[in-house]
């Protein structure tokens, strides 16, 4: 099957764990309200590749930010979904490739990448299950 269905019961707040979608790495991230808060904070006009939290996740679920786990500069991994990885100077996740950091939302704010990390296309089979793909 081209879809991947992950378990989210264990991932607590503040955690993310890595998946693998079409052979590529997902990040699933249950983000902290200190998290959705500073991806709130800033001004969509602002940023490089302009989207909201909201945009980029599922109403009433807007703590699970999903998203491809490829640097939208030149395709490294970033940190930031593993154990004591360094999520970068604004929160999200950091490719040590070239520098590109990503903010709690996984958007681009410093560095070459020129797009937000991409959002798949899932669903909430369950209130424990998405389903990706
Ligand atoms: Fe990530 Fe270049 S591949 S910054």
């Amino acid at each position: 099957a081209s879809s991947t269905e992950v378990d989210i019961s264990s991932i607590k707040p503040g955690q993310a764990i890595k998946g693998v979608f079409r052979k590529q790495p997902v990040f699933i991230r249950n983000l902290t309200p200190k998290e959705i808060a500073e991806a709130n904070a800033v001004p969509v006009d602002s940023l490089r590749d302009p989207q909201s939290l909201a945009e980029r996740t599922k109403e009433g679920k807007e703590n699970w930010l999903i998203t491809m786990g490829v640097c939208t500069h030149l395709g490294c991994v970033p940190l930031g979904a593993g154990e004591g990885e360094s999520k970068g100077e604004f929160g999200g996740y950091f490719c040590p490739c070239h520098g590109s950091s990503y903010d709690t939302a996984a958007r681009i704010r410093k560095g070459p990448a020129p797009k937000n990390l991409e959002v798949p296309e899932y669903a909430f089979t369950s209130d424990t299950v998405v389903k990706i793909g």
